[in-house]
Protein backbone atom coordinates (compact mmCIF):
# COMPACT_ATOMS: atom_id res chain seq x y z
CA UNK A 1 0.00 0.00 0.00
CA UNK A 2 1.31 3.63 -1.25
CA UNK A 3 0.35 6.37 1.40
CA UNK A 4 0.55 9.89 -0.23
CA UNK A 5 0.38 12.60 2.78
CA UNK A 6 -0.47 16.40 1.84
CA UNK A 7 -1.52 19.08 4.07
CA UNK A 8 -5.17 18.54 3.97
CA UNK A 9 -5.71 14.88 2.41
CA UNK A 10 -4.51 11.51 2.61
CA UNK A 11 -5.05 9.31 -0.37
CA UNK A 12 -4.18 5.67 0.05
CA UNK A 13 -3.26 5.09 -3.40
CA UNK A 14 -3.50 1.11 -3.75
CA UNK A 15 -6.45 0.75 -0.76
CA UNK A 16 -10.13 1.60 -0.79
CA UNK A 17 -9.99 4.26 1.09
CA UNK A 18 -9.73 8.02 0.07
CA UNK A 19 -10.46 10.90 1.98
CA UNK A 20 -11.07 14.17 0.33
CA UNK A 21 -12.10 17.32 2.47
CA UNK A 22 -15.13 19.15 2.23
CA UNK A 23 -15.48 22.18 0.51
CA UNK A 24 -17.78 24.79 0.49
CA UNK A 25 -18.52 27.87 -2.31
CA UNK A 26 -20.77 30.58 -2.44
CA UNK A 27 -22.60 31.83 -5.81
CA UNK A 28 -24.96 34.12 -6.52
CA UNK A 29 -27.71 34.30 -8.89
CA UNK A 30 -28.08 36.46 -11.94
CA UNK A 31 -31.29 38.39 -13.79
CA UNK A 32 -31.18 38.09 -17.35
CA UNK A 33 -31.35 41.21 -19.92
CA UNK A 34 -30.88 39.07 -22.59
CA UNK A 35 -33.15 35.50 -22.31
CA UNK A 36 -32.00 31.98 -22.49
CA UNK A 37 -35.07 30.54 -23.71
CA UNK A 38 -35.00 27.32 -25.46
CA UNK A 39 -32.49 25.10 -26.41
CA UNK A 40 -30.87 23.45 -29.59
CA UNK A 41 -29.70 20.11 -27.42
CA UNK A 42 -31.30 19.71 -24.29
CA UNK A 43 -29.39 17.25 -22.66
CA UNK A 44 -26.14 19.54 -23.18
CA UNK A 45 -28.46 22.57 -22.88
CA UNK A 46 -26.79 24.35 -25.61
CA UNK A 47 -29.03 27.24 -26.06
CA UNK A 48 -30.90 28.51 -28.93
CA UNK A 49 -29.81 31.89 -28.32
CA UNK A 50 -27.17 33.83 -26.63
CA UNK A 51 -28.22 35.46 -23.01
CA UNK A 52 -26.97 38.88 -21.05
CA UNK A 53 -27.41 38.72 -17.63
CA UNK A 54 -26.32 40.72 -13.98
CA UNK A 55 -25.24 39.13 -10.77
CA UNK A 56 -26.50 39.92 -7.82
CA UNK A 57 -25.11 40.10 -4.87
CA UNK A 58 -27.58 40.67 -2.18
CA UNK A 59 -29.02 36.96 -3.35
CA UNK A 60 -26.69 33.86 -2.54
CA UNK A 61 -26.73 29.70 -2.13
CA UNK A 62 -23.78 28.30 -0.06
CA UNK A 63 -22.81 24.91 -0.77
CA UNK A 64 -20.99 22.43 0.60
CA UNK A 65 -19.82 18.94 -0.90
CA UNK A 66 -18.11 16.22 0.80
CA UNK A 67 -16.91 12.89 -1.39
CA UNK A 68 -16.83 10.06 1.31
CA UNK A 69 -16.36 6.13 0.99
CA UNK A 70 -18.75 5.77 4.09
CA UNK A 71 -21.91 6.99 2.04
CA UNK A 72 -23.87 4.42 -0.20
CA UNK A 73 -25.78 6.89 -2.03
CA UNK A 74 -25.26 10.96 -2.61
CA UNK A 75 -27.21 12.58 0.01
CA UNK A 76 -28.35 16.04 -1.39
CA UNK A 77 -30.13 18.66 1.23
CA UNK A 78 -31.20 21.69 0.15
CA UNK A 79 -32.30 24.33 2.47
CA UNK A 80 -32.60 21.68 5.27
CA UNK A 81 -35.06 19.43 3.41
CA UNK A 82 -33.35 16.40 1.58
CA UNK A 83 -33.86 16.46 -1.96
CA UNK A 84 -36.24 14.09 -3.69
CA UNK A 85 -37.21 13.25 -7.22
CA UNK A 86 -35.92 15.81 -9.96
CA UNK A 87 -33.63 18.09 -8.05
CA UNK A 88 -32.18 14.84 -6.39
CA UNK A 89 -31.01 13.62 -9.66
CA UNK A 90 -30.27 16.52 -11.16
CA UNK A 91 -27.43 16.86 -8.26
CA UNK A 92 -26.54 13.55 -8.90
CA UNK A 93 -26.13 13.81 -12.65
CA UNK A 94 -24.17 16.55 -11.96
CA UNK A 95 -21.88 14.81 -9.35
CA UNK A 96 -21.53 12.35 -11.98
CA UNK A 97 -19.86 14.71 -14.88
CA UNK A 98 -16.97 15.74 -11.50
CA UNK A 99 -17.15 11.79 -10.68
CA UNK A 100 -15.88 11.12 -14.54
CA UNK A 101 -13.59 13.98 -14.57
CA UNK A 102 -12.23 13.41 -11.71
CA UNK A 103 -11.73 9.82 -11.89
CA UNK A 104 -13.67 9.54 -8.33
CA UNK A 105 -15.90 6.84 -7.50
CA UNK A 106 -17.26 7.85 -4.16
CA UNK A 107 -20.73 9.20 -3.38
CA UNK A 108 -20.70 12.70 -1.65
CA UNK A 109 -22.84 14.55 0.78
CA UNK A 110 -24.31 17.60 -0.63
CA UNK A 111 -25.64 21.23 1.25
CA UNK A 112 -27.14 23.84 0.25
CA UNK A 113 -28.78 26.80 1.73
CA UNK A 114 -29.99 29.94 -0.01
CA UNK A 115 -30.81 32.81 1.32
CA UNK A 116 -34.33 33.81 -0.95
CA UNK A 117 -37.02 31.85 -1.71
CA UNK A 118 -36.05 28.39 -4.16
CA UNK A 119 -38.29 28.08 -7.82
CA UNK A 120 -40.39 31.19 -7.71
CA UNK A 121 -38.78 32.87 -10.90
CA UNK A 122 -35.66 34.11 -8.73
CA UNK A 123 -33.26 31.96 -10.69
CA UNK A 124 -32.15 29.93 -7.41
CA UNK A 125 -31.10 26.71 -10.35
CA UNK A 126 -28.26 29.08 -11.07
CA UNK A 127 -26.50 30.06 -7.65
CA UNK A 128 -27.17 26.59 -7.00
CA UNK A 129 -25.50 24.92 -9.91
CA UNK A 130 -22.62 27.20 -9.65
CA UNK A 131 -21.84 26.57 -6.19
CA UNK A 132 -22.26 23.29 -6.75
CA UNK A 133 -20.47 23.21 -9.44
CA UNK A 134 -16.99 24.92 -7.68
CA UNK A 135 -17.68 23.49 -4.51
CA UNK A 136 -17.65 19.84 -5.89
CA UNK A 137 -14.70 20.21 -8.19
CA UNK A 138 -12.48 21.83 -5.64
CA UNK A 139 -13.91 18.77 -3.40
CA UNK A 140 -13.14 16.21 -6.17
CA UNK A 141 -9.43 18.04 -6.13
CA UNK A 142 -9.75 19.01 -9.72
CA UNK A 143 -8.35 22.61 -11.00
CA UNK A 144 -10.98 24.27 -13.90
CA UNK A 145 -10.69 27.40 -15.34
CA UNK A 146 -13.11 30.16 -15.16
CA UNK A 147 -13.96 28.66 -18.78
CA UNK A 148 -14.11 24.98 -18.01
CA UNK A 149 -16.13 25.97 -14.65
CA UNK A 150 -19.14 27.85 -16.88
CA UNK A 151 -18.94 25.05 -19.53
CA UNK A 152 -19.58 22.10 -16.89
CA UNK A 153 -21.95 24.57 -14.37
CA UNK A 154 -24.03 24.97 -17.68
CA UNK A 155 -24.90 20.98 -18.06
CA UNK A 156 -26.52 21.74 -14.80
CA UNK A 157 -28.44 24.38 -15.18
CA UNK A 158 -28.02 26.77 -18.24
CA UNK A 159 -28.16 29.68 -16.31
CA UNK A 160 -25.63 28.62 -13.61
CA UNK A 161 -22.76 29.06 -16.26
CA UNK A 162 -23.54 33.06 -16.15
CA UNK A 163 -23.20 32.70 -12.74
CA UNK A 164 -19.81 31.42 -11.96
CA UNK A 165 -18.96 35.19 -13.11
CA UNK A 166 -19.62 38.76 -11.59
CA UNK A 167 -20.75 41.93 -13.13
CA UNK A 168 -22.09 42.04 -16.56
CA UNK A 169 -21.80 39.11 -17.77
CA UNK A 170 -22.56 37.02 -21.13
CA UNK A 171 -23.55 33.72 -22.77
CA UNK A 172 -22.34 32.47 -26.11
CA UNK A 173 -24.64 29.92 -28.11
CA UNK A 174 -22.69 27.44 -30.18
CA UNK A 175 -23.60 24.47 -31.71
CA UNK A 176 -20.51 22.93 -29.86
CA UNK A 177 -20.18 22.24 -25.68
CA UNK A 178 -17.01 23.43 -25.93
CA UNK A 179 -17.91 26.86 -26.99
CA UNK A 180 -21.20 27.64 -25.26
CA UNK A 181 -19.53 29.32 -22.07
CA UNK A 182 -20.07 32.63 -20.60
CA UNK A 183 -17.46 35.43 -19.97
CA UNK A 184 -17.50 38.48 -17.77
CA UNK A 185 -18.38 41.78 -19.81
CA UNK A 186 -17.80 44.07 -17.35
CA UNK A 187 -17.30 43.98 -13.53
CA UNK A 188 -19.61 44.60 -10.66
CA UNK A 189 -17.92 48.32 -10.19
CA UNK A 190 -18.71 49.38 -13.63
CA UNK A 191 -21.97 50.46 -13.68
CA UNK A 192 -23.95 50.80 -9.99
CA UNK A 193 -27.40 49.55 -11.08
CA UNK A 194 -30.07 47.81 -8.23
CA UNK A 195 -32.24 45.12 -8.93
CA UNK A 196 -35.60 46.24 -6.79
CA UNK A 197 -37.24 42.90 -7.26
CA UNK A 198 -40.91 43.10 -6.57
CA UNK A 199 -42.19 39.69 -4.68
CA UNK A 200 -45.96 39.00 -6.17
CA UNK A 201 -45.95 35.53 -4.97
CA UNK A 202 -43.54 32.96 -3.15
CA UNK A 203 -45.08 29.65 -4.32
CA UNK A 204 -42.79 27.38 -6.31
CA UNK A 205 -44.13 27.78 -9.79
CA UNK A 206 -45.87 25.27 -11.40
CA UNK A 207 -43.76 24.45 -14.75
CA UNK A 208 -40.03 24.49 -14.67
CA UNK A 209 -37.36 26.14 -16.63
CA UNK A 210 -36.36 23.27 -17.90
CA UNK A 211 -39.95 21.95 -19.04
CA UNK A 212 -40.41 25.53 -21.01
CA UNK A 213 -37.20 25.53 -22.44
CA UNK A 214 -38.77 21.99 -24.08
CA UNK A 215 -42.07 23.70 -25.18
CA UNK A 216 -40.23 26.80 -26.62
CA UNK A 217 -40.26 25.50 -30.20
CA UNK A 218 -43.65 24.70 -30.28
CA UNK A 219 -44.37 28.55 -30.19
CA UNK A 220 -44.19 29.96 -33.74
CA UNK A 221 -42.71 33.09 -31.98
CA UNK A 222 -39.38 31.59 -31.29
CA UNK A 223 -38.05 31.58 -34.82
CA UNK A 224 -38.29 34.94 -35.01
CA UNK A 225 -37.03 35.64 -31.27
CA UNK A 226 -33.90 33.78 -32.08
CA UNK A 227 -32.85 35.23 -35.33
CA UNK A 228 -33.21 38.45 -33.75
CA UNK A 229 -31.22 37.31 -30.75
CA UNK A 230 -28.01 39.18 -32.16
CA UNK A 231 -28.93 42.50 -32.71
CA UNK A 232 -30.42 42.71 -28.98
CA UNK A 233 -27.21 40.95 -27.58
CA UNK A 234 -25.39 44.05 -29.43
CA UNK A 235 -27.83 46.48 -28.14
CA UNK A 236 -27.40 45.42 -24.43
CA UNK A 237 -23.71 44.99 -24.95
CA UNK A 238 -23.32 48.69 -26.19
CA UNK A 239 -25.73 50.03 -23.40
CA UNK A 240 -24.04 48.06 -20.53
CA UNK A 241 -20.49 49.24 -22.33
CA UNK A 242 -21.76 53.02 -22.70
CA UNK A 243 -23.80 53.25 -19.58
CA UNK A 244 -26.73 53.89 -21.18
CA UNK A 245 -29.67 53.57 -19.23
CA UNK A 246 -32.14 54.52 -21.39
CA UNK A 247 -31.17 52.39 -24.37
CA UNK A 248 -30.97 49.06 -21.64
CA UNK A 249 -34.34 49.81 -20.50
CA UNK A 250 -35.78 49.36 -24.21
CA UNK A 251 -33.84 46.17 -24.88
CA UNK A 252 -33.86 44.60 -21.56
CA UNK A 253 -38.18 45.19 -21.78
CA UNK A 254 -38.53 44.22 -24.97
CA UNK A 255 -36.85 40.80 -24.69
CA UNK A 256 -38.50 39.83 -21.71
CA UNK A 257 -41.92 40.70 -23.25
CA UNK A 258 -40.36 38.93 -26.58
CA UNK A 259 -39.64 35.57 -24.26
CA UNK A 260 -43.11 35.54 -22.17
CA UNK A 261 -44.72 36.32 -25.94
CA UNK A 262 -43.11 32.69 -26.61
CA UNK A 263 -44.18 31.34 -23.52
CA UNK A 264 -47.69 32.71 -24.01
CA UNK A 265 -47.94 30.91 -27.23
CA UNK A 266 -46.11 27.81 -26.35
CA UNK A 267 -47.89 23.86 -26.73
CA UNK A 268 -48.90 24.09 -24.09
CA UNK A 269 -49.29 27.91 -23.15
CA UNK A 270 -47.12 28.95 -20.54
CA UNK A 271 -48.77 32.11 -18.38
CA UNK A 272 -46.08 33.00 -15.39
CA UNK A 273 -47.81 36.59 -14.67
CA UNK A 274 -50.41 37.51 -11.90
CA UNK A 275 -52.43 40.34 -11.85
CA UNK A 276 -49.53 42.27 -9.49
CA UNK A 277 -46.97 41.24 -12.09
CA UNK A 278 -49.38 43.44 -14.99
CA UNK A 279 -49.90 46.59 -12.25
CA UNK A 280 -46.06 46.48 -11.75
CA UNK A 281 -45.39 46.46 -15.57
CA UNK A 282 -47.25 49.02 -16.40
CA UNK A 283 -46.18 51.14 -13.61
CA UNK A 284 -42.48 50.89 -14.23
CA UNK A 285 -43.59 52.47 -17.76
CA UNK A 286 -44.91 55.21 -16.64
CA UNK A 287 -42.64 55.88 -14.09
CA UNK A 288 -39.65 56.21 -16.50
CA UNK A 289 -41.91 58.45 -18.69
CA UNK A 290 -42.22 60.64 -15.66
CA UNK A 291 -37.95 60.52 -15.87
CA UNK A 292 -37.09 57.67 -13.18
CA UNK A 293 -34.58 55.70 -14.26
CA UNK A 294 -36.23 51.98 -13.87
CA UNK A 295 -37.54 49.07 -16.16
CA UNK A 296 -38.92 45.69 -15.46
CA UNK A 297 -37.57 42.21 -16.43
CA UNK A 298 -39.30 38.78 -15.35
CA UNK A 299 -38.24 35.80 -15.59
CA UNK A 300 -39.80 32.22 -15.24
CA UNK A 301 -42.30 33.51 -12.54
CA UNK A 302 -45.06 35.99 -11.67
CA UNK A 303 -41.86 38.43 -9.63
CA UNK A 304 -40.82 41.45 -11.12
CA UNK A 305 -37.65 42.80 -11.11
CA UNK A 306 -37.08 46.61 -11.72
CA UNK A 307 -33.52 47.51 -12.93
CA UNK A 308 -32.54 50.75 -11.78
CA UNK A 309 -29.73 53.20 -11.29
CA UNK A 310 -28.91 53.78 -7.58
CA UNK A 311 -30.52 57.50 -7.84
CA UNK A 312 -34.02 55.92 -8.60
CA UNK A 313 -34.09 53.04 -6.19
CA UNK A 314 -35.02 54.33 -2.97
CA UNK A 315 -38.13 56.30 -4.64
CA UNK A 316 -39.04 53.33 -7.03
CA UNK A 317 -38.88 50.78 -3.81
CA UNK A 318 -41.05 53.45 -2.11
CA UNK A 319 -43.55 53.35 -4.78
CA UNK A 320 -43.76 49.70 -5.45
CA UNK A 321 -44.51 48.98 -1.50
CA UNK A 322 -47.76 51.59 -2.53
CA UNK A 323 -48.71 48.65 -5.05
CA UNK A 324 -51.58 46.51 -4.46
CA UNK A 325 -50.21 42.68 -4.90
CA UNK A 326 -46.63 43.49 -4.02
CA UNK A 327 -45.91 40.96 -0.89
CA UNK A 328 -42.26 41.87 -0.09
CA UNK A 329 -38.88 43.53 -1.45
CA UNK A 330 -35.48 42.34 -2.36
CA UNK A 331 -32.87 44.92 -3.48
CA UNK A 332 -29.65 43.90 -4.60
CA UNK A 333 -26.68 45.89 -6.16
CA UNK A 334 -24.25 43.74 -8.49
CA UNK A 335 -22.82 41.07 -7.42
CA UNK A 336 -19.33 39.34 -7.61
CA UNK A 337 -17.55 36.09 -8.96
CA UNK A 338 -18.85 32.60 -7.75
CA UNK A 339 -15.88 31.69 -4.95
CA UNK A 340 -14.45 29.00 -2.38
CA UNK A 341 -14.85 29.69 1.07
C1 LIG B 1 -36.22 32.65 -17.82
O1 LIG B 1 -31.27 28.11 -16.46
O2 LIG B 1 -33.33 27.90 -15.02
O3 LIG B 1 -34.48 32.64 -16.22
O4 LIG B 1 -31.21 25.10 -17.88
O5 LIG B 1 -33.43 24.10 -17.41
O6 LIG B 1 -32.00 24.93 -15.51
P1 LIG B 1 -32.39 25.09 -16.96
O7 LIG B 1 -33.10 26.51 -17.08
P2 LIG B 1 -32.72 27.86 -16.38
O8 LIG B 1 -33.50 28.87 -17.34
C2 LIG B 1 -33.48 30.23 -17.07
C3 LIG B 1 -34.52 30.89 -17.88
C4 LIG B 1 -34.74 32.34 -17.57
C5 LIG B 1 -33.95 33.24 -18.49
C6 LIG B 1 -32.47 33.35 -18.20
O9 LIG B 1 -32.05 33.28 -17.03
O10 LIG B 1 -31.73 33.59 -19.17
Amino acid sequence: MIMVDCPAKTFIVEGLSMNLEPRSAIAHPNIAFIKYWGNIDSSLRLPANGSISMTLAALETKTTVEFSENLLSDHVVINGAEAKGQSYSRVTQHLDRIRTLSGLNTMAKVTSQSNFPLSTGLASSASGFAALTLAASKAADLELTLKDLSILARKGSGSACRSIFGGFVEWYASKNDADSYAEQIMDQSYWNLIDVIAIVQEDQKEVSSTSGHAAAESSPLQNGRVQDAVRRLNDCRQAILDRNFNKLALIVESDSNMMHSVMLTSNPPILYWEAATITIMRNIVNWRGEGLEVCYTIDAGPNVHCICTAESALEIEKRLRKLSGVQRILKSRVGGIARVI
